[in-house]
Order: structure tokens, then C-alpha cells, then sequence
């Protein structure tokens, strides 16, 4: 049960929160397989996406999320609307709130953005990816990708590599992962670590050796280069040489080992083409997949007990 209006980030999630929404997404993975018709679970309730910031996977798994569970489905038109003309975020939030929306789907560039949001409309938020803060969907597909594959998602040792620095898949994960009783290590330079990750509880180092060594999961993350304004990196090719994941770095890990990525990736830069494609050990489709049944699991459970859902139950 999620007893919250917004899903903003995994921080504050609790294990039962986190388990709640995993365990409707492993319903509704296997209805989606079977194709069955759940139109009329949000029927009547209006989903806004706000998409400021380019997405492909989270984007279109909301809008598909939203139209298999029923919901209006209105996708805000950033270069067509009023934001050219000057319109703060804060009346762009109280505009929407006037028209009674139920959900907002929020991407935005700026950490912190579609917090302030939230704080200014009614009806739930969910949080798509703001800044280098979070993406709570990310993380929730991640563990339930893990569980799928690997039957658990405690206990395990996970090493998250490449651009922690710019990176709120890395912020997501290490505190739903952690919450859900797994080690995470983060490998990657010293220009790419933020100081002071430790104090979230992982581990860090600094070559691909050490970071992979004892790892169940590889979790390889994508150089964020536009959020980089010089310095981070010599060059892709001296970076690929020593944090790409290849064959060579990927004996490091476990034998069993599986290896994720939250897309888009940028192959031959932070991991190795033919090991992304590898079907026995890369999970990076099952990812998308699962990615659609975690997004009906946050829409449904954050709109549980709407008066619209009881008025559209009793008709
Ligand atoms: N992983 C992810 O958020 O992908 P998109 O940017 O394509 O949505």
C-alpha cells in the first residue's frame, strides 16, 4: 500500500512501500503478457505528462501505462505551450492545478523542480527523472528485473559504474537497493564520484578490478555529457579502455553475474556492444519491459481510494 500523494524520489520509501509496488508490478507484468483488459481500474482519472527534458523509455511507458489501465492521457505540449513566453514553473503548476488534473508525470533539467511542483498542486505527482536527484521508476524497475532474474532482490552485492556524478538512477538505486537489504558498491573515476558518497552506506572504488570483484549485478550507467561542462574526462576512448564493460572486466565479477544498463546507451563509450546484446547475461530488455509493469503498479497505487476509482467501481 502507498499511503503517500506524490512519488518523488525512493529515499524516503520504506521496504514495504518498495515491496508493495514491486509485487502489483509482478501482476501486472503477467497480465500484460496475457492481455488482460484493465482499462476500467482508472477510468475517469486524468494522467498530465510533463516531459522538459528528452526520454524515450519513461515517456512512452508512462503513456502506454496510463492507456492500459484507462486513465485520459493529456501529453503537456512543452514547445507549443505558453513556456515560451515566460511562464514560471510555480504558474505553469497552479495553471495545471486549475483544471483538475489527478496525476502529473514530471521530467525536468533542474534538481528539485518537480518537487516544487508538488508542493503547488492537489492531485498526486510522480517524479520521471529531475536533474542528478532522482528517478524512483528507474530504481523500482531495476530491483524487480534483479528479483525476476535472479529469484531475490536481498542480500545481494550490486556495483553501480561509470557517471555516479551526474547519475539519479545511481541516487535511486543505492537507496531503494540499500532499503531492500543489498551491498552496493560504486566503481568508476575520481572525477565521477561525488566526495562523501559514503555517507549513503556503499562502498567506492576506483578500478574495475576492484569494483567488480564478489559482484552479483553489474550495473553499467551512461556518460550524462550533457550535463558535464569540461574536465571529467581525458577522452572516451582512454575511458572505455579502463571503465567500459567488456568480456575481460566482466571475469572480474561473479560467474553468474547479470549485467544492466537504464538506457540510452552509448555502446563502445561505457559498455561493449556484443556484451550488451548478450541474452544470458544482459537483463538491459527485460528492463523496458518490466519498466511498463512498475509504472501501472506507481499510477494505480498512488490513486487508490481517488473518489473517482469508487465512483467508476459502483457504475
Ligand atoms: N532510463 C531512462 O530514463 O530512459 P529515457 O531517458 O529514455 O526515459
Amino acid at each position: 500500500m502507498l499511503n503517500r500523494k506524490d512519488l518523488l524520489g525512493t529515499a524516503d520509501l520504506s521496504k514495504e512501500e518498495i515491496l508493495s509496488i514491486i509485487d502489483l508490478a509482478e501482476q501486472y507484468s503477467n497480465e500484460n503478457i496475457k492481455n488482460v483488459n484493465n482499462t476500467r481500474i482508472l477510468k475517469n482519472i486524468t494522467q498530465i505528462n510533463l516531459f522538459f527534458e528528452n526520454s524515450t523509455r519513461t515517456q512512452v511507458s508512462f503513456e502506454i501505462a496510463g492507456t492500459k489501465l484507462g486513465t485520459n492521457i493529456v501529453n503537456f505540449p512543452l514547445k507549443t505551450s505558453s513556456q515560451s513566453k515566460g511562464e514560471t514553473l510555480l504558474d505553469l503548476a497552479s495553471t495545471l492545478n486549475s483544471m483538475f488534473p489527478d496525476i502529473l508525470v514530471i521530467r525536468h533539467p533542474k534538481s528539485g523542480a518537480v518537487q516544487l511542483i508538488s508542493e503547488k498542486v492537489k492531485c498526486s505527482v510522480i517524479n520521471a527523472g529531475d536533474g542528478n536527484h532522482e528517478h524512483p521508476t528507474q530504481a523500482l524497475l531495476d530491483a524487480q528485473t534483479i528479483r525476476k532474474r535472479l529469484g531475490r532482490i536481498s542480500g545481494l552485492k550490486i556495483a553501480i559504474c561509470g557517471d555516479i556524478a551526474h547519475s539519479r538512477v545511481a541516487r535511486s538505486n543505492i537507496f531503494c537497493l540499500k532499503t531492500l537489504g543489498n551491498k552496493i558498491r560504486v566503481v568508476g573515476p575520481k572525477t565521477l564520484i561525488p566526495r562523501g558518497i559514503e555517507s549513503l552506506g556503499v562502498e567506492v572504488a576506483h578500478n574495475m578490478f576492484d569494483g567488480l570483484q564478489d559482484i552479483d549485478v553489474v550495473m553499467v550507467l551512461r556518460l550524462q555529457k550533457e550535463r558535464m561542462d569540461g574536465g571529467f574526462l581525458s577522452s572516451e576512448r582512454e575511458y572505455f579502455h579502463h571503465y567500459g564493460l567488456d568480456e575481460k572486466k566482466m571475469q572480474y565479477a561473479n560467474p553468474n553475474a547479470i549485467i544492466m544498463h537504464p538506457g540510452p546507451m552509448n555502446r563502445g563509450i561505457e559498455i561493449d556492444g556484443d556484451l550488451a546484446d548478450d541474452i544470458n547475461r544482459s537483463v538491459i530488455t527485460k528492463q523496458v519491459e518490466v519498466g511498463l509493469a512498475i509504472r501501472m503498479a506507481v499510477l494505480d497505487l498512488l490513486t487508490r481510494g481517488h473518489p473517482l476509482r469508487k465512483k467508476c467501481q459502483e457504475q
